[in-house]
């Protein structure tokens, strides 16, 4: 059985706003569906998508999450259980549990995408990660044809990595998540030590001794975010496009011993987590433009579609950054966006 609707335009169903089209295009909003979109060939599970970069036409099914529903599912005396369809979209989630009085994922506030996709590559941001808040998923297996939930262990999170990208399902279509379970803990504590978050904090005279509330601590983040980071909707892009290379210590000593100014974040496994960004704009890259994608001016970590890209002109600025990086640094940049 073929699902869906054919031939349909992914241009406004990827914020970096590459030129595609789906052979096959089902749009979802109730889980029940799943269970007639096995399309055939090839299928991708598809968020908001802000964190894809369209290779061109896709000869498959597109699966398009729009499940909906937001609900608090029970509470114990140590925390809220806050359930969402996958569909929601990520940052009007955050609000409406900030409203209900259940804090914990202010951090994570402005966040473009759904919430379905939020634990595959384990959104973070100013010193949370998803993962700190997780409880559990409901997914659909398209192979086993049956629903399976997996909670945070299962999910096996790290930085901007989980089960769904270990796997490979995010990419072959074989999972779709169709809900996810928050633990929002009671016992709150504002998680402020991000600088940029702090000196916003600051700005705005919340300082310490006073802790903010969790309300205040969303209200920086959006205006960092609002700052530093270009709107989709303005400027087409799809948030950090490399990862932040985590290298050996002993790599990071010798790096930091010929630029001392170079941010190294230390990590649980004696690893050091460098700034692409720091190392983009070093090497030139910052605010700098090949054809019509270039990297963004306030945030070198942000590669922009100024207009018209095609997947080509991604490639092109994509490579010529990694090689000046590796040229200048002998440091390798991942791309973070699933290519598609
Ligand atoms: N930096 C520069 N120049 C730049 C950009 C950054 O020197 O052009 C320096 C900053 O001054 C800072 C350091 O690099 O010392 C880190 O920069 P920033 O705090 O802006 O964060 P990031 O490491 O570039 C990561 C996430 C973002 C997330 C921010 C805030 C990744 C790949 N990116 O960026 O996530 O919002 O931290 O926590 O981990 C995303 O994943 O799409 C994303 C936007």
């Amino acid at each position: 059985m073929s699902a869906g609707v054919p031939d349909v335009d992914l241009g406004p169903l990827n914020t970096l706003a590459l030129p595609g089209r789906a052979a096959r295009y089902l749009r979802v909003t109730a889980a029940g569906q799943l269970a007639g979109a096995d399309g055939g060939s090839r299928r991708f599970v598809l968020g908001g998508g802000s964190n894809l970069v369209l290779t061109g036409d896709f000869a498959g099914l597109v699966v398009h999450i729009a499940i909906p529903g937001r609900r608090l599912l029970r509470e114990d005396a140590d925390a809220w259980y806050v359930e969402a369809g996958a569909g929601e979209n990520w940052h009007d989630f955050v609000q409406w549990t900030l409203a209900q009085g259940w804090p914990g994922l202010e951090n994570l506030s402005l966040i473009p995408g759904t919430v379905g996709a939020a634990p595959v590559q384990n959104i973070g941001a100013y010193g949370l990660e998803l993962a700190e808040r997780f409880h559990s998923l409901t997914a659909w297996d398209f192979e086993k044809q049956a629903f399976f939930t997996v909670d945070r262990d299962g999910c096996r999170f790290a930085y901007r990595d989980s089960l769904f990208k270990q796997e490979g399902w995010h990419r072959d279509g074989r999972v779709a998540i169709t809900a996810v379970v928050f633990r929002l803990p009671k016992a709150w504590r504002p998680v402020c030590g991000y600088a940029d978050v702090a000196g916003e904090l600051g700005a705005q005279g919340i300082a310490s001794p006073t802790p903010p509330t969790p309300r205040a601590i969303a209200d920086a983040v959006i205006a960092v975010r609002r700052r530093k980071l270009p709107d989709p909707a303005v400027i087409p892009n799809a948030g950090s496009f490399f990862h932040n290379p985590v290298v050996e210590r002993g790599a990071a000593d010798a790096l930091r011993a010929r630029h001392p100014q170079l941010p190294c974040y230390p990590q649980p496994d004696g690893r050091v987590k460098l700034a692409a960004g720091w190392l983009i704009e070093q090497a030139g890259w910052k605010g700098k433009d090949l054809g019509p994608v270039g990297m963004y001016e306030r945030q070198a970590l942000v590669l922009v579609n100024r207009g018209g890209a095609t997947v080509a002109d991604v490639r092109r600025t994509m490579a010529a950054v990694q090689a000046a990086v590796r040229e200048k640094f002998g440091v390798a940049l991942t791309v973070e966006p699933i290519l598609l």
